[in-house]
């Protein structure tokens, strides 16, 4: 039998596969609010038989919003709304962790706060544009946050996630990849700073790992992931040493006791799965471009103890039944990936409707 349909321990959970579904942005909440609109719980309920679901990055706080119509967990009406969806996946008997996204500077004024500018590390301007509720603007040169802000940044993680769980999710995911917040630390070439959260490798995994012994305090290690891309250099991110860095940062997870680590690469120029994962201690999640064939590979091979399915779950609601069946996979629209209505949401064809039609 294929290794995909076995259990998995994560954390304090028994997964009943291994077949997770990534953390995916739709942008399917009230862009004025930040809570999700009523089809959402339709959408994560399609997807429960996945063993674990990641939900899409969700803002700790109104100042971590970087896109359009993204969600938040930080007001009462946020937390109601969520707990639909994790009622609903549990109705199906399914896992759910939160992921909490912070962007930092990729964002834009008119998504913060009274315009005001999006907050970084370090005072440097991302290369490129974000799409806006007017248009595509070029990102702006952020706010450099005191380290005052810092703390205030860490209190507002330690706070989404006792709002998560109080939502019901199973856990929490810190959004550590993709050149958004965490990454903008951890990078030597988003993060210029001087003092104790810049500099040295060390320095700049700070901010990381202070984020992780905040939420971890709240939720516990067992119940917290954590996301990272090395050398996906999307964002604007550029890091003098990566292999160096990650190598430090994961020997350093170990303290926490997460139950997982997410690792997803683009195109990496190394082979950071087999520098990786047998530093850390946890349940170690694999993805980035697979299909069944090379998750299946990769488990074997105990290169993954799990595998993460991001497009391939968007638009095939029942991915692990397609999987057991050798069955065809539906085609992505991408134009209704960020955005819109039920369109491109809760309307990817089940195989079973494929075939009675
Ligand atoms: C529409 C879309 C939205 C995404 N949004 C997020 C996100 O909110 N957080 C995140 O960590 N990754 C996000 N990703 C990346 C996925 O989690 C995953 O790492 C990536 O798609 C690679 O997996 P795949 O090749 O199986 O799609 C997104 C990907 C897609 C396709």
């Amino acid at each position: 039998m294929s290794k995909l349909f076995t259990p998995v321990r994560l954390g304090r959970y028994e997964l009943s596969n291994r077949v997770i579904m990534a953390p995916m942005t739709r942008s399917r909440a009230n862009d004025s609010d930040g809570v999700i609109n009523d089809i959402v719980p339709t959408y994560y309920s399609q997807r429960a038989g996945a063993g674990l679901i990641i939900s899409e990055g969700v803002y700790p706080s109104a100042n971590g919003k970087g896109y359009v119509s993204t969600p938040g967990i930080e007001t009462d009406a946020q937390v109601e709304a969520w707990k639909r969806v994790t009622d609903a996946v549990h109705a199906r008997g399914s896992r759910i962790f939160m992921q909490i996204m912070h962007c930092g500077r990729i964002s834009h004024p008119s998504m913060q706060p009274g315009n005001a500018l999006p907050v970084a590390p370090s005072a440097i301007q991302p290369p490129g544009q974000t799409w806006t509720a007017t248009g595509q603007q070029d990102f702006v040169t952020p706010h450099e946050l005191t380290v005052a802000e810092i703390h205030e940044v860490i209190s507002r993680y330690r706070t989404a996630t006792r709002r998560a769980i109080e939502a019901g999710f199973d856990g929490v995911e810190l959004h550590g990849a993709s050149g958004y917040l965490p990454e903008q630390f951890l990078a030597s070439g988003s993060n210029k700073r001087k003092d104790e959260y810049g500099g040295s490798t060390a320095n700049r995994a700070q901010f990381i790992l202070e984020v992780l012994a905040a939420i971890v305090e709240e939720a516990g290690g067992d119940r917290v992931g954590l996301k990272i891309s090395p050398e996906m250099n999307f964002n604007g991110i550029v890091d003098e040493s990566p292999q160096a860095t990650y190598w430090e940062l994961v020997d350093k997870l170990n303290v926490f006791g997460l139950a997982h680590l997410h690792v997803a690469l683009f195109g990496a120029p190394i082979d950071y799965h087999a520098l990786l994962k047998p530093r850390f201690k946890g349940t170690y999640l694999m993805g980035g471009g697979l299909d069944q064939t090379s998750a299946e590979v990769a488990l074997d091979a105990g290169r993954a103890d799990a595998t993460v399915f991001g497009a391939a779950f968007l638009v095939n609601p029942d991915l692990p039944v397609r999987f057991a069946k050798d069955a065809p996979l539906n085609s992505p629209d991408k134009a209704t990936f960020y955005g819109g209505d039920a369109k491109g949401y809760i309307d990817y064809p089940e195989l079973e409707a494929t075939q009675a039609a």
